[in-house]
């Protein structure tokens, strides 16, 4: 992975962006369940030229790669299984959660993972919701938000017998260009800085949807005040979300934004350092872990044949980890940021990458893409493998740290050999799930109990359960978890997928 200008792009496949496209224009992608054998696995990578680590043989119980603990100075945590944060926009307008958050809640519970990262997006305040549906953390909910972590633990210790090697978090977000707190439909962004392609599409047009200098203070304060409320309910760690577009996220890359949050390496960290500093002095004891995307591409969009394409050429100067191609990667500022969370005392990191609005393919390689989107310029297994090497890069340069790594769902079948190999390398410490955990909530308990996959329950990447939200409807995994099959929202799906 490169970290410095002056090594050769061409030299890795994953890093030439728009060489890699026109290949994979002309190229199928198998299913996954067609390679079957180890062997076929990886002679479609060896075709695909690319690396993704693989054990052939799968080991399971409490010294397995994948099912021993964690031991770290703020506690034991029991397996290398993490559960992503995964939303459903389902909670009440006062951002109190619903019995479809709780039901989710409990899967998470009874799935196995000892390491729970963040529940679920939830907004320090209402501006910053991403969907009016959008859980919310305020004194009037909290009583309610505490209720989904107690439901979480107790069915956690009703199946596995503790929880006293189980580390819960809340992830605490801002949605910042991507906010939709009034109305499902109706943005109403609130941004880092002005950028090319994302303000068309938001209708941004005037410097006033900016968030000013004194502006972001008064957010930081609500970030701390949310963090002092999760304390204050029992989460043992608050993750400050840096990911996926939303506004941390943006912040890293505010290159051209005058002031104290703009331009350096340090006014562009500056909001996680203020937040870090706030909750250090009124939350004392309160972790804190930092979900990040560790680097990021143009937004993409449809080309002539359904393909997605870059929406800007290089120069891109608006991706944090990117290389200035617009599909590129340079890990020498997320190295750096890793640096700046070790001396704030952080060692918990969740990498993720990109944005699922503007270049999905990159963040949550799918099969079939999200119906609002593009064909994938790429076999998702090439998403897969960048995600983990990147990931891998940064544990090699800061091994100190707790690393999760995310975008395995696409694996399916092999999802746990290749989750086996990258934590016995030591390429990642914990094996994220995100989708998988909808559709087959119960796949690390599976898998340390040595039981054979649950292939009805494999998640196969159709990406339902991303556009639902974006069109108003709740999320949940339609085509697979028998509770959503059932629901009218499946077919009103199927009806906003036929009309795109
Ligand atoms: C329905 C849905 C909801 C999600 N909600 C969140 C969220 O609340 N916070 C977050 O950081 N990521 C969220 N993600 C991203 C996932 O955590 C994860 O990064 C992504 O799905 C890739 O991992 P996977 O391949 O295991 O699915 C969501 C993804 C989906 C599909
Ligand atoms: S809807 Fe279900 S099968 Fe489809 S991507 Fe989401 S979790 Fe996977």
């Amino acid at each position: 992975m490169r970290l410095s200008k002056k090594v050769d792009r061409d030299a890795c496949p994953l890093m030439v962006g728009r060489s890699l496209i026109v290949i994979q224009k002309i190229m199928k992608f198998p299913k996954i369940s067609n390679l079957k054998t180890f062997e076929q696995f990886n002679a479609r990578l060896q075709e695909l030229g690319i690396e993704i680590p693989v054990d052939e043989i799968l080991e399971s119980g409490e010294d397995s790669p994948l099912g021993q603990s964690l031991e770290r100075d703020d506690g034991r945590i029991g397996n290398r299984f993490c559960t992503l944060p995964m939303e459903g926009w389902d909670g009440e307008l006062d951002g109190k959660p619903t019995e479809l958050t709780r039901r989710r809640w409990k899967n998470f519970g009874l799935g196995g993972s000892k390491l729970i990262w963040g529940g679920e997006a939830v907004a320090v305040r209402h501006d910053g919701r991403a969907n009016p549906n959008q859980l919310l953390i305020n004194n009037g909910t909290l009583s309610e938000i505490e209720s989904l972590r107690k439901l979480l633990e107790n069915t956690h210790e009703e199946h596995f017998g503790t929880t006293s090697d189980l580390l819960v978090g809340l992830q605490l977000t801002h949605s910042g260009r991507f906010a939709r707190p009034n109305d499902k439909k109706f943005l109403e962004p609130r941004i880092g800085y002005r950028h090319p392609v994302l303000d068309q599409r938001a209708g941004v047009t005037e410097d006033s949807a900016i968030f000013s200098d004194g502006e972001l203070d008064e957010l930081v304060e609500d970030f701390v005040k949310a963090a002092v409320l999760a304390q204050k309910i029992g989460f043992k760690f608050v993750d400050v979300k840096h990911c996926h577009g939303y506004l941390g996220h943006e912040l890293l890359s505010g290159f051209d934004r005058p002031g104290k949050y703009g331009g350096s390496f340090e006014n562009r960290t500056r909001f996680l350092r203020e937040v870090v500093a706030g909750i250090r002095a009124e939350a004392p004891g309160l972790e804190i872990g930092v979900r990040v995307s560790i680097f990021d591409y143009t937004p993409f969009e449809k080309g002539e044949d359904g393909i997605g394409v870059p929406s800007h050429e290089a120069p891109y100067e608006y991706a944090f980890g990117g290389d200035g191609s617009a599909t590129g990667i340079d890990l020498a500022e997320p190295s750096k940021f890793m640096e700046l969370l070790k001396e704030l005392g952080i060692n918990l990191v969740c990498s993720t990458c990109g944005s699922p609005y503007y270049n999905p393919h990159i963040q949550r390689p799918a099969a079939f893409p999200p119906s609002d989107g593009y064909q994938p310029p790429e076999d998702p297994l090439v998403g897969v493998a960048r995600q983990i090497a990147a990931t891998a890069e940064l544990k090699k340069l800061h091994p100190e740290m707790a690393i999760v790594g995310s975008g395995y769902s696409y694996l399916q079948e092999w999802l746990p050999n290749v989750g086996q190999k990258v934590v016995r390398d030591g390429n990642a410490d914990f094996v994220g799930l995100g989708r998988m955990v909808l559709s087959y909530p119960d796949m690390p308990a599976d898998v340390i109990a040595g039981k054979e996959l649950g292939r009805k329950k494999l998640c196969r990447t159709s990406s339902d359960c991303t556009p639902a939200p974006r069109n108003g409807i709740i999320s949940g995994c339609f085509p697979l978890d028998p509770f959503y099959k059932d629901m009218p929202e499946r077919k009103e799906l199927a009806e906003i997928k036929k009309g795109m």
